[in-house]
């Protein structure tokens, strides 16, 4: 069923200084009861192709702003609505206290929370403000079982992203994980240490095949030999940001707390797909994501890609496609469950990749 998905900044405030945050110019800003109420009921009432609706109250913290969330979601949840819904948000979780644990158990059904948290307690500590004993993360893992934790490699922490993923694995966490955006990352540097923790982490979930795996070993290669497609976000068709002033955003990297004072440009979405030479030649280019907020806050135009991270996907597209090799020698085919049709069109996306297998 067509869903949309409609971002609400609660707050631009925060009490973490994360050495990533996109986030440069945090404030103590609240959203108003109306602002967000008339957010709600606006796009619940809109006559569109949407039957669903999942709301994502963002920050700075959202917990900020508990008490505007816990009045508006109550609101909402009284009145009848033609659409369907639900509330969920991403939470650095140092703020639930007594009340605001008991309020979220009561809600889980209806409102979800991820929890933000970067591997194990050292490396949570190193990116994040020295926070791992402020958070509670048995409560979230037994509130949100099915609920991946969010999980960001920086440089400073990647030497111990295998470490990371296995700690939260091994405390019953599914996890979504990604690199630090906007990061200091050094391809000399950095790309033998990711080497190294890719190969630790195939070993590992070869051990364990029916694991739910890390997003750095999950590229999504089965596009790889499909037609050239660039579009890879969901910004400006079925995703909408609104900031806390109710001023709609193409989404929340262009919002005034990412982006500052500097003027956004209106684009096209339309962007051209042969923009650069090696994205022309690339073998990776339909696994390799197109962000138009992060493209902005680096190369000053959302259509110019960024290309920090070219070289980290490229190896990582490359460590997903050797793991899904040494599963099928391993296990048969079923374990990706791959069907004819399917097995044989990885070997297409081996054969883009590589040549002739
Ligand atoms: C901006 S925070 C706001 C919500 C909340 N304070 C939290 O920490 O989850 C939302 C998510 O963005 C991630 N994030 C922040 N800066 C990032 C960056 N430069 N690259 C990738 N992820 C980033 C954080 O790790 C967090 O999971």
């Amino acid at each position: 069923m067509p869903t949309k998905t409609v971002m609400i900044e609660v707050t631009q405030k925060c009490n973490l200084d994360c050495v990533y945050c996109y986030e440069k110019y945090k404030a103590d800003s609240h959203i108003s009861f109306d602002t967000f109420f008339n957010i709600i009921s606006y796009n619940l009432n809109l006559k569109d192709e949407y039957d669903n609706i999942e709301f994502v109250l963002h920050g700075g913290e959202p917990f900020y702003a508990f008490g505007v969330i816990r009045d508006v979601c109550e609101l909402t949840w009284d009145l009848l609505w033609k659409k369907n819904y639900l509330f969920y948000t991403t939470t650095n979780g140092t703020l639930l206290t007594d009340e605001i644990k008991k309020w979220l158990i009561k809600n889980k059904e209806r409102f979800s929370c991820s929890l933000s948290f970067d591997g194990t307690k050292e490396m949570q500590d190193t990116n994040r403000s020295c926070s791992s004993e402020k958070i509670d993360m048995d409560f979230f893992k037994q509130t949100w079982p099915g609920i991946p934790i969010k999980m960001t490699v920086s440089p400073k922490t990647l030497h111990t992203l295998s470490e990371g993923v296995i700690f939260l694995h091994e405390l019953g966490f599914n996890i979504e994980d990604s690199f630090a955006e906007m990061g200091d990352w050094n391809e000399s540097r950095d790309l033998p240490v990711l080497e190294k923790e890719l190969t630790k982490l195939i070993n590992y979930y070869l051990k364990d095949p029916y694991r739910k795996t890390s997003n750095f070993v999950n590229y999504p290669i089965m596009k790889i030999s499909d037609e050239r497609v660039r579009k890879t976000c969901r910004a400006g068709t079925d995703f909408i940001a609104y900031d806390l002033y109710g001023e709609l955003s193409f989404c929340h990297l262009f919002t005034q707390v990412a982006v500052g004072e500097t003027p956004v440009p209106s684009f096209s979405l339309e962007c051209p797909i042969d923009d650069r030479e090696e994205c022309l030649c690339c073998p990776v280019f339909n696994a390799c994501p197109f962000c138009y907020g992060v493209n902005f806050l680096m190369t000053n135009d959302p259509l110019i890609k960024d290309m920090t991270l070219c070289k980290f996907t490229k190896m990582c597209a490359n460590a997903t496609a050797v793991m899904y090799k040494m599963k099928i020698e391993l296990y048969g085919p079923e374990i990706l469950n791959f069907d004819r049709y399917k097995y044989s069109h990885f070997v297409n996306v081996l054969e883009k990749m590589y040549g002739v297998d």
